[in-house]
Formats: C-alpha cells, sequence, structure tokens
C-alpha cells in the first residue's frame, strides 16, 4: 500500500471506480480496463460486500494502484483518503451500484470508504445500477433513482435479461462497453464555465393571505433548476434561489430558499454582487396581501370577500440597478399575448442582457411541464428554438449568457 494516489501523468483524465456488493462486481475489471484503453487513470473503492466476490488484489494489479476499502485504514502517503480520491476524481463512476449504494446516496449516509468518498466529490457522478429485478422495481429504488437525477447524477439504466438470481427482467447490469463509453462522454463533456459564479432562481414564491392560504402560481422550478444543474456541470459555482416546490436539488448546488417576493430579493441582493452571471427564472408573485389576516380568514354568509393586495418589488429590477461593469443578467419573460413586445420591454425596463421568452399559453411550454419553446432575445437580435426539454433549452440559455460574458 506504499504507492502514492497519484496520476501517472497530469494529462490523464482520473476516473474513481466504486465497486459494491453484487453478482456483476466481476464485470468492473472490464469496465477497468476499457477505460484506461481511453487512456483514463482508474482507482478503484470497493465496499466491504464487494470484496466478498472479487478480491481487491485483482483491481490493485489491474489498475497499479491500491483498492480503497477500509475508511480507517491511512496509508502515510495519503492525506485524508476519501477526500484526497473524491477530489482527485474527474469522474466518479459505480458499477455495478446496489440498491443500497443508491439508498445511501439519495439519503446522504456517509457509513463507508465509498458512501463518504462519493458524498465529498464535486465530480460529475455516474451509476449502473444491477440487482434483482423487483429490487429495481420496487418505489424506494425508484425514488431514489429519481432524486439522484434530479441532483444531477447520470444514471445508466440496467438492461433486461436474465439475471443470476434466476429471474428475467429488469436489472441487469448494462453492458460494459456502453457504461464505459456514456462514462467517456460525460468526461469530455464541455466544462466552460469553470472559474464562472452563476446565481439562478427558481420557483415560484407565496404570498401568505392568512395562517393558511396564500397567492401563487403553477411554477414547478423545473426550468431554474435545469438551468442550475447544466451550469454546475458546465463547472459554475452555482448559487440556486429556490421558492417552494418539490424537486431536489442538483448536485453540487448551493441552494437558498425562499418563500416571498420580498425574501427573494433580500437573498439575491446578499448573493448577487459576486456573481458573474444571475439567471432569473422564478416566477416571484407581483402582488402580496395589503394586511395578512392573523387568523384564518371566515366565510361570510354569501357576502363578496375582497382582497387588497399591494405591489411586490421587482427584483429584476432592483438588482439591474445595482449590476456591476462585466456582470451579465438574464431574465425570463411568461408571455400570454405579444411575447416578443412585451419581452423586449422588460430586457430595457429590468437592465437585462438577454430575455428568455416563452408563450406560456403553448402546449409544451411555460410552466410545470418538461419542455419549453423559447426565443432568446438580446439587444442584438432574437433566436427562436423549437420545442426541446427543459435541459436542452438550459444548454442553449447558458451557452448564449456565456457568449454575452466574453464579449465584455
Ligand atoms: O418553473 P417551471 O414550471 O419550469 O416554469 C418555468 C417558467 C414559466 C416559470 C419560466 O420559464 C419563466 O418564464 N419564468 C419567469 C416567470 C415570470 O415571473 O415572468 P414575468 O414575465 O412576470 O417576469 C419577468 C422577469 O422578471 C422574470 O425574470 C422574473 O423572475 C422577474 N420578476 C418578476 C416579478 C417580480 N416581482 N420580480 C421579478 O424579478
Amino acid at each position: 500500500m506504499s504507492v502514492p494516489l497519484k496520476s501517472m501523468s497530469s494529462e490523464k483524465k482520473c476516473v474513481v471506480l466504486g465497486v459494491t456488493g453484487g453478482i456483476a462486481a466481476y464485470k468492473a475489471c472490464e469496465i477497468l480496463r476499457l477505460l484506461q484503453k481511453q487512456g483514463m487513470d482508474v482507482f478503484v473503492v470497493m465496499t466491504g460486500n464487494a470484496c466478498r466476490f472479487v478480491a481487491p488484489l485483482t483491481f490493485e494489479t489491474l489498475s497499479g494502484h491500491p483498492v480503497a476499502v477500509d475508511t480507517f485504514e491511512r496509508p502515510a502517503t495519503w492525506e485524508v483518503e476519501h477526500i484526497s480520491l473524491a477530489k482527485r476524481a474527474d469522474l466518479f463512476l459505480i458499477a455495478p451500484a446496489t440498491a443500497n449504494i443508491i439508498g445511501k446516496m439519495a439519503c446522504g449516509i456517509a457509513d463507508d470508504m465509498l458512501s463518504t468518498t462519493v458524498m465529498a466529490t464535486r465530480a460529475p457522478v455516474m451509476i449502473a445500477p444491477a440487482m434483482n429485478t423487483g429490487m429495481w422495481e420496487n418505489p424506494a429504488t425508484q425514488q431514489n433513482i429519481a432524486t439522484l437525477i434530479a441532483r444531477g447524477v447520470h444514471v445508466v439504466a440496467p438492461a433486461t435479461g436474465h439475471l443470476a438470481c434466476g429471474d428475467s427482467g429488469a436489472g441487469k447490469l448494462e453492458d460494459v462497453a456502453v457504461i464505459a463509453q456514456r462514462a467517456l462522454d460525460v468526461l469530455r463533456a464541455r466544462r466552460d464555465m469553470e472559474g464562472l459564479r452563476v446565481m439562478v432562481t427558481a420557483g415560484p414564491s407565496r404570498e401568505a393571505l392568512d395562517p393558511v392560504r396564500y397567492v401563487s402560481n403553477r411554477s414547478s422550478g423545473k426550468m431554474g433548476y435545469a438551468i442550475a444543474r447544466a451550469a454546475a456541470q458546465r463547472g459554475a459555482q452555482v448559487t440556486l434561489l429556490s421558492g417552494p416546490v418539490s424537486i431536489a436539488a442538483p448536485q453540487g448546488v448551493r441552494l437558498v430558499r425562499f418563500t416571498t417576493t420580498q425574501e427573494l430579493l433580500d437573498r439575491a441582493m446578499e448573493c448577487a454582487p459576486e456573481q458573474d452571471i444571475l439567471i432569473q427564472a422564478a416566477a416571484p408573485a407581483d402582488y402580496r396581501a395589503k394586511e395578512i389576516a392573523p387568523q384564518k380568514i371566515k366565510k361570510r354568509g354569501g357576502e363578496e370577500l375582497v382582497l387588497r393586495l399591494i405591489e411586490n418589488p421587482d427584483v429584476a429590477a432592483t438588482l439591474g440597478r445595482a449590476k456591476r461593469e462585466g456582470q451579465v443578467f438574464v431574465g425570463f419573460a411568461a408571455e400570454t399575448n405579444d411575447v416578443t413586445a412585451h419581452a423586449r420591454d422588460k430586457l430595457v425596463r429590468k437592465s437585462l442582457d438577454m430575455i428568455v421568452a416563452n408563450d406560456v399559453t403553448k402546449p409544451g411550454a411555460g410552466f410545470d411541464v418538461d419542455t419549453n419553446i423559447v426565443t432568446l432575445i438580446t439587444r442584438e437580435g432574437e433566436r427562436e428554438l423549437p420545442l426541446m426539454t427543459k435541459e436542452e433549452a438550459a444548454e442553449h440559455i447558458l451557452t448564449r449568457a456565456l457568449e454575452l460574458r466574453l464579449a465584455r
């Protein structure tokens, strides 16, 4: 164990390969070899159970590096081992990933070398699950997978076939060549936002009427979360200001919550000065109750109820007035008519560099759907994009925002 954990060449990308305890553990040897053939330096972390299926010596021999299993074994040449491995990774791949490690990752449990290391890493994470069909289809596993995907973890879904336990169905480790290819795709993905600080706002605000009721809108946060996730994957340091939504925060993103428009403004004013790019996809309420009833408002026996609303501050416009030289501010415009004209007006009024106009009356666009149809409007011109997923739209928005930033 005296071999120092150092890449053979600083040019080489480093993959930390996590191996968990399933019959498919032996296939991780082949994945390791395929990654090495593509010039990757691979370090292996095994769980205790994985060592029952394949001896660590096999991975040590193949990788040319010590295999990490025990959190408390600390060879003299290493710093804190799980942190050092976590930092070294350009990609953290767990293959095979059992239901157990998936559950731990989803819940934030770090109780062995692999779970602590993957929790500490800021590198992209990919998992290739393999397990019995019943375990894979169990709602707990499916919910954990959805949580990990929402956080930006890449999942290579298992194949369907004959399983080692005798069952047939989904749960078989995907073909090793496919896993290695997906890993390479992620490693070669662009990291063009490294060194940039990006603030994204997402979701609705809620304005209380009384202790149990509020005024809000249908924003799910999907658009803003997709932007935050994509920016983090492209290497930016991301702060996500989120209203009340039910989706998990992307991995590696600093999450700041708000409820009301005033809270969004307060948090945004604190964060904005240090940002390079601000993207405001949130849907803050324009009005709030003039007075919040201290007790639940009662029915009035058929009489009309009049709610008095007063205008909220405009967050984007207020931030725009405090904009620093070099910062790029992007807003959204949720419109139902005269989309481009209204959006252009907001671009100027809110001192934005770009506005993303979406006609929220179109099917597949706007609130609470997985897709959007947007037009990117700058002072120089417009670019109309077709229907696409919010993830794809996020990539276009970031690329244009980055161009504006580089042109400064
Ligand atoms: O969250 P999803 O379900 O994925 O839906 C996505 C979305 C429809 C919410 C998103 O694509 C979108 O259009 N967000 C902006 C919603 C909105 O408030 O639009 P607006 O045209 O009213 O506001 C224009 C801009 O000013 C926006 O950047 C908004 O964040 C900002 N604003 C609005 C009101 C206010 N009081 N302060 C603001 O800063």
